[in-house]
């Protein structure tokens, strides 16, 4: 291992080749070091899925199949280099889709084998934390995680580069599935996150009292399916009433709803793991209101708080290379038996 990171510090330029197809983005990144990004190619597939009102699993892979040799070679250009430069090849194993998840994985070990570089196998979901170590250069563990996205809500404590503690989880629906099932039944589209957002900023967010969900009383743990049959249960006794639907304010009372749940657990969790920081990540991290309470409570709390700027918040490669690094350096090297792993844990 001390060799490992030798060689890694003695070299000016060491590259990763990175590729993520965990869900409908195929990205391919590099990166030189552990943070310094020279390209992060993102071809999303939402236009394709939105048709069917969400992601297709089907259509996501062949999708991948159709694009990642293109992505892969504007990777490379975008970074000046040629395949043959690069040192290590960092793909996302899991969770995700598994036939979205095969296409990067075949085309990372084919990568490694023809080149015979080392291939690491990253974590979805640790990929999204490090990509606060790209947008932040100074942000070091330990701190206090909080990952939102469209597949994952955890409260993660994070005690080094490569050891985390999940403090809680959600039991049912991820964030990111409330706002987009909820944006469905409002008739916003697909994805309902970046929508809602958007609609709620001329809502009222006190105009309708949604039930906040905090389960146990020492929990950690989230609960969001209940708050769509809430809206749904809300909008059904209005039109019965014959009342009108203010959808702003239905979007912002959701949101806010949700939103609040999360920010108290996570003070709450930082406050009691003794952690200084709090570190957002995941698709949901890019909302407004998230942010804006995140960034008051923290400061009431008096603690620090990195969020990475919306396109590193949403997939991408770049953060699964930061992570592939990590992991390179602390000593864990996979090899051709590699697979897809769609329920990782982390
Ligand atoms: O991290 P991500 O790209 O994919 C997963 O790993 O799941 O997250 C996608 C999720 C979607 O559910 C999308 O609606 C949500 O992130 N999202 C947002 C916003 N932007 C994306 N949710 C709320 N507000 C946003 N501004
Ligand atoms: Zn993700």
């Amino acid at each position: 291992m001390e060799r490992i990171e030798e060689e890694m510090m003695s070299e000016n330029k060491f590259l990763t080749l990175a590729i993520e197809t965990s869900c409908d983005e195929t990205s391919i990144a590099v990166l030189s070091g552990d943070r310094e990004v020279l390209s992060n190619i993102i071809s999303s597939q939402i236009e394709i899925h939105k048709a069917y009102g969400g992601v297709v699993p089907e259509i996501a892979s062949r999708h991948h199949l159709d694009n990642i040799n293109l992505v892969l070679e504007e990777a490379l250009g975008e970074a000046k280099i040629k395949l043959k430069d690069v040192d290590l090849i960092g793909v996302t194993s899991g969770p995700g889709l598994v036939g979205a998840l095969l296409i990067g994985l075949a085309t990372a070990k084919a990568i490694a084998y023809a080149s015979r570089k080392p291939l690491i196998g990253v974590h979805h979901i640790m990929g999204h934390i490090c990509a606060n170590y790209i947008a932040h250069k100074e942000l070091e563990p330990p701190f206090l995680a909080v990952v939102v996205s469209g597949g994952h809500t955890n409260i993660v404590d994070v005690t080094g580069y490569n050891t985390y503690q999940v403090l809680g989880r959600t039991r049912d629906d991820a964030a990111g599935e409330a706002f987009d099932k909820v944006a469905r039944v409002l008739g916003l589209g697909y994805p309902g996150g970046p929508k809602i957002d958007e609609l709620a900023k001329s809502g009222n967010p006190q105009a309708i009292a949604f039930k906040r969900v905090y389960l146990e009383k020492d929990s950690y743990d989230f609960s969001f399916s209940g708050i769509k049959t809430g809206v749904l249960n809300y909008l059904n006794t209005q039109k019965l009433l014959g009342e009108p639907i203010q959808r702003a304010d239905v979007a912002a009372s959701f949101q806010l709803a949700v939103v609040e749940v999360i920010v108290n657990k996570a003070i709450k969790a930082a406050q009691e793991m003794k952690r200084d920081k709090i570190v957002l990540a995941g698709g949901v991290a890019a909302n407004s209101l998230l942010r804006r309470l995140f960034e008051e409570a923290c400061e009431k709390a008096d603690l620090k708080l990195y969020y990475p700027p919306p396109i590193l918040c949403t997939d991408n490669a770049a953060m699964i290379g930061c992570a592939a690094h990590y992991r390179y350096q602390a000593g864990f090297v996979d090899d051709m038996s590699l697979d897809a792993y769609p329920n990782l844990k982390l």
